[in-house]
């Protein structure tokens, strides 16, 4: 089915979109994006994904080329054109086109690029990886050091998507020079240790998930303790639980790390029960 998109204002179908060869997000990445997922044909956390997204603009000194109280009108409107009940709205704002290639920054009043399309995925919520677990191998983080940004520069993060495919796997956790798991390709990463949510605590390395901020908030009211701190891949493996957040996969316990099982190598009952506290109450705030 030819979806809908959205181009500068304009809805159209996906085979009439069009964004020039010198536009800045594709010669250089310069561009950021957002992904916000949908149940029930509601938006989940629209409002954290709008706050990252003016935050990820302001730190590359980039403006919204629309209004930002238009973006929640256009998200839902792009779910009702496509009828999406479960899936995912990608969003890319790029700092333009300013008709050539170079290295400096074209005029801020160069209107930005900005589009979005729909993903239909009708087991979103339900997905069976949910219920056997994501198997993970760890590999190094060789990211730029500004990864809080939510850039479209995705290279690393895909080849260690496909080191993961080569190995088997489902994921890959990045690792710190010292040896420490920043995050996952695509997602926060965590251990489970008795009563214990262990996490790297917010900074350049990684990405602040907007998922990470609601599980931490609905884990601390559930009375577990939150850790912010460093972990090592053989820490998890001794680890009780693991599990991954992200708003492609919510909550996604993780049953193995580097070829040995994260405790009974089954998704581990505190995963499970922020998967479920995540779901209900991310429902109920859907907009
Ligand atoms: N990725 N860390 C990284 C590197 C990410 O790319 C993502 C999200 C997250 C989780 O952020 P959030 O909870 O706000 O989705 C953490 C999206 C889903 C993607 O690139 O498709």
């Amino acid at each position: 089915m030819t979806r809908t998109v959205y181009v500068n204002g304009d809805y159209l179908p996906e085979t009439e979109a069009k964004v020039s060869i010198f536009d800045r997000g594709f010669l250089m990445a310069d561009g950021v994006y957002e992904v916000t997922s949908v149940l029930e044909g509601k938006l989940i956390d629209f409002d954290g994904h709008a706050k990252r997204l003016a935050r990820s603009l302001n730190e590359l000194e980039m403006t919204c080329p629309i209004p930002e109280e238009e973006l929640l009108a256009m998200h839902r409107e792009l779910v009702a054109r496509n009828g999406i009940d479960q899936g995912m709205i990608y969003l890319q704002v790029t700092r333009g086109n300013p008709g050539d290639r170079s290295f400096v920054f074209p005029d801020a009043s160069l209107p930005g690029t900005i589009v979005a399309f729909t993903q239909n995925i009708p087991n979103l919520a339900d997905a069976p990886a949910a219920k056997t677990g994501f198997r993970v191998i760890t590999i190094p983080d060789l990211r730029w050091s500004r990864v809080d940004i939510k850039t479209v520069q995705l290279l690393y993060p895909s080849m260690g998507k496909m080191a993961a495919k080569k190995a088997g796997v489902d994921d890959s956790w990045f690792t710190d020079e010292a040896g420490r798991v920043t995050e996952g390709t695509s997602n926060n990463a965590y251990i489970v240790k008795g009563n214990r949510i262990i996490t790297r605590a917010l900074g350049n390395d990684i990405l602040h998930g907007i998922t990470r901020a609601a599980v931490l908030r609905f884990a601390a009211e559930a009375q577990y303790e939150i850790e912010e701190r460093p972990f090592t891949p053989e820490e998890a493996q001794g680890a009780d639980e693991a599990f991954s957040t992200a708003a492609s996969i919510f909550v996604m316990p993780v049953v193995e790390v580097d070829g040995k099982p994260v405790g009974t190598g089954k998704p581990g009952p505190v995963a499970v029960r922020l998967r479920e506290i995540y779901l209900d109450e991310m429902r109920k705030a859907a907009i």
